[in-house]
């Protein structure tokens, strides 16, 4: 055992990540919280179901992939109950969200998010649009990969738009705002 592992497995989960020494990766919890320091944007990707039912969830796992051809990705949780809608979806379309846009992102959170109420239209794909992202990608359901717990999406953007709107972030679990640097 290396003296850095030493140190390690002396030394408890919090004061092992507050200290920077790596923590044991079989530790869900630990590998989940250091992951979370990764701030990110947050998204609302949509789909329709094979019904016809227009379905979405709330994703940070997006980036961007390739310019030529262009090419986006997203990671779908397979312990999602919409994880099913999503892989058999031709079309999908990401929705990157504004610093206002909290509710939003909450309400796709939750299995069964209804459209109700929401202002969103069906693109030439049969897509929901929904109004007041900050930028969209309307894409064509390209390629996908086995990723363990979850399936790496990657779609063809067909179209796109894209405002100067304030994004909303996600870092250590909780929502906030982006502010430049000097
Ligand atoms: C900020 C944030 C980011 C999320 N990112 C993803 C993601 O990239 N992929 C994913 O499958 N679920 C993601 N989720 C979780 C889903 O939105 C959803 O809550 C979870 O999959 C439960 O889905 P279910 O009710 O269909 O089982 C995220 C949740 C939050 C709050």
């Amino acid at each position: 055992m290396r003296d850095s592992e030493k140190i390690d497995k002396a030394i408890g989960r919090a004061e092992a990540i507050e200290s920077g020494h790596s923590a044991d990766v079989t530790d869900p919890k630990a590998l989940r919280s250091a992951l979370g320091r990764f701030a990110t944007g947050v998204t609302v990707v949509t789909a329709t179901q094979a019904d016809g039912t227009p379905v979405g969830i709330t994703a940070n796992s997006f980036a961007s992939v390739s310019l030529d051809p262009p090419l986006v990705l997203w990671s779908a949780a397979r312990s999602s109950m919409r994880h099913a809608h999503f892989t058999a979806a031709p079309a999908f379309s990401v929705h990157i969200l504004g610093a206002d846009q909290t509710d939003l992102a909450m309400h796709f959170t939750k299995n069964g998010s209804r459209f109700d109420g929401l202002d969103y239209q069906l693109n030439a794909e049969g897509v929901p649009i929904l109004a007041g992202a900050i930028a969209r990608f309307e894409c064509a359901t390209d390629v996908m990969h086995e990723g363990g717990d979850h399936t790496i999406i990657i779609g063809r953007v067909l179209r796109f738009t894209a405002t100067t709107g304030a994004p909303m972030l996600f870092c250590d679990g909780a929502f906030g705002q982006f502010t430049k640097g000097p």
